[in-house]
């Protein structure tokens, strides 16, 4: 198949079978003020450093917070999260929100946010960022992780998913 033929939604479609698990990425975007965004490109790029990547929509809030502040928390979701995962997709956020949905948020000691009872968090410096097509690629430099329990949320062909579903 040619990529003349690719349309964007086959894309989709295509690398919808590509399983993933879920991330909230944050970002402190006033003095003790979180904006969250649901993501699924978190890659692992390097050990030595330590580094990953997300590619952030140019059409998404986080991006001028990000490219400000210079540095982000990645929460893994855990299977009972998947409200979380739908409300930084398309929700308003605030404290109300943050209060109706139960969202708590700690912060490493250099500031960086992540949201409590997540299976997973790492926080992140950026140390490079590279415009792509309709996404900016970050780089991260990972300064911290830690590990919660439970089980992964997934998603896979537009769906939620758990490992037992
Ligand atoms: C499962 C899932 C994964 C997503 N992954 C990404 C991603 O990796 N990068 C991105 O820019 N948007 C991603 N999105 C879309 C954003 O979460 C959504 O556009 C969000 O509203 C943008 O956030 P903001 O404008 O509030 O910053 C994803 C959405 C879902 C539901």
């Amino acid at each position: 198949m040619s990529s003349a033929s690719v349309t964007a939604e086959l894309f989709r479609r295509v690398m919808g079978h590509f399983a993933t698990g879920i991330t909230v990425v944050t970002v402190e975007r006033e003095p003790g003020k979180v904006h969250g965004m649901t993501a699924n490109s978190l890659a692992s790029v390097s050990l030595q450093p330590l580094l990953v990547s997300i590619c952030v929509d140019e059409e998404s809030r986080l991006l001028s917070f990000l490219k400000t502040q210079r540095r982000f928390g990645v929460s893994i979701l855990n299977d009972t999260q998947q409200a979380l995962s739908e409300h930084f997709a398309t929700g308003e956020q605030g404290p109300d929100a943050d209060a109706r949905l139960g969202i708590r948020y700690r912060w490493t000691e250099s500031r960086i946010p992540l949201l409590e009872d997540a299976l997973a968090h790492l926080a992140c410096n950026v140390v490079a960022e590279y415009s792509a097509g309709d996404h900016t690629i970050f780089l991260g430099e990972v300064e911290s992780v830690d590990l919660g329990e439970g089980q992964p949320l997934l998603f896979y062909r537009g769906q939620y998913r758990t490992l037992q579903s």
